[in-house]
């Protein structure tokens, strides 16, 4: 198999963590930026233990800067970037009526203004070398909204509608764009959701657990594949059954 260049954004998370090793055990040589360095040096240290060599960058997604000048380290350390998961994601959930602009800002600047940010200094080279994956790692509350997240189902949903614009301007190019949108997933995320709300958000979902991290990344490394090259402007919802609209 052809082996690429992939940045996953957010990769040291939990879900991010997942599609890292998938894309490595792909053959894919695997760059991930951070925020803290030395939080990300003991992930890298934890992932070299396991046998997976990431590189790691610098870099903040929720600017246009930072996010080019993240991508030019991906690029000096490995070389251009074919495959591009759009992961990095935050939330500060709380009901719209208390929500400050700050609150609203950051969430929308990290989980959506970073697809601008990222895939702006990455679409050119994938244009010019005629190939490209690109993957929004969305959610099931950009699909059906969720109480206290105004501000991340806003920019959740926005993410797909990015998939499916840029899905068609790139498709005769070799790029595919898509969008994968997991459902509640036993990651610090979720965890940090009160036990009680938890509770009954799990007893919505008929699957009848929260999802694994290596469940979201089995989508992820399926839409990456060479063969998905017909796979475009989708969106995978992948949440236990929990959301099953279309
Ligand atoms: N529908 C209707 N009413 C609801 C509700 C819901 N889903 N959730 C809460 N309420 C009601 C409560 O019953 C309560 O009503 P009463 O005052 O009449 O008792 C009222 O709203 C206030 O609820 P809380 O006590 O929970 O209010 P709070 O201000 O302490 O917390 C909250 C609000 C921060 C939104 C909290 O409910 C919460 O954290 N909810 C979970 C949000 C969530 O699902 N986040 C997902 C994070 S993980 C993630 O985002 C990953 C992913 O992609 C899936």
């Amino acid at each position: 198999m052809t082996s690429r260049i992939a940045l996953v954004t957010g990769g040291t998370g939990g879900i991010g963590t997942a599609i890292c090793r998938r894309l490595a055990q792909m053959g894919h040589r695997v760059a991930t930026n951070y925020r803290d360095l030395a939080r990300a040096q003991n992930w890298q240290m934890e992932q070299k233990e396991a046998g997976f060599d990431f590189c790691i960058v610098p870099g903040d997604v929720s600017a246009p800067e930072t996010a080019a000048a993240m991508v030019a380290a991906v690029e000096k350390a490995l070389g251009p970037v074919d495959i591009l998961i759009n992961n990095a994601g935050i939330t500060h959930d709380t009901t719209f009526h208390k929500m400050s602009a700050l609150q609203w800002q950051e969430v929308v600047n990290t989980n959506l203004n970073s697809c601008y940010n990222v895939t702006r200094a990455v679409i050119e080279g994938m244009r010019k070398r005629q190939w490209g994956r690109i993957i929004q790692i969305s959610s099931i509350n950009g699909q059906k909204g969720q109480y206290g997240q105004a501000n991340y189902a806003a920019a959740k949903a926005g993410m797909h509608g990015f998939t499916i614009s840029l899905a068609q301007e790139s498709a005769k190019l070799g790029i595919t764009v898509n969008t994968v949108s997991p459902g509640y997933v036993g990651t610090d995320m979720v965890m940090a959701v009160p036990e009680e709300v938890r509770a009954k958000i799990v007893a919505q979902i008929p699957v009848g657990r929260l999802g694994r991290p290596d469940e979201i990344a089995y989508a992820v490394s399926f839409l990456a594949a060479e063969e998905a090259a017909w796979i475009t402007g989708a969106n995978l919802a992948i949440n236990g059954g929990h959301y099953m609209g279309w």
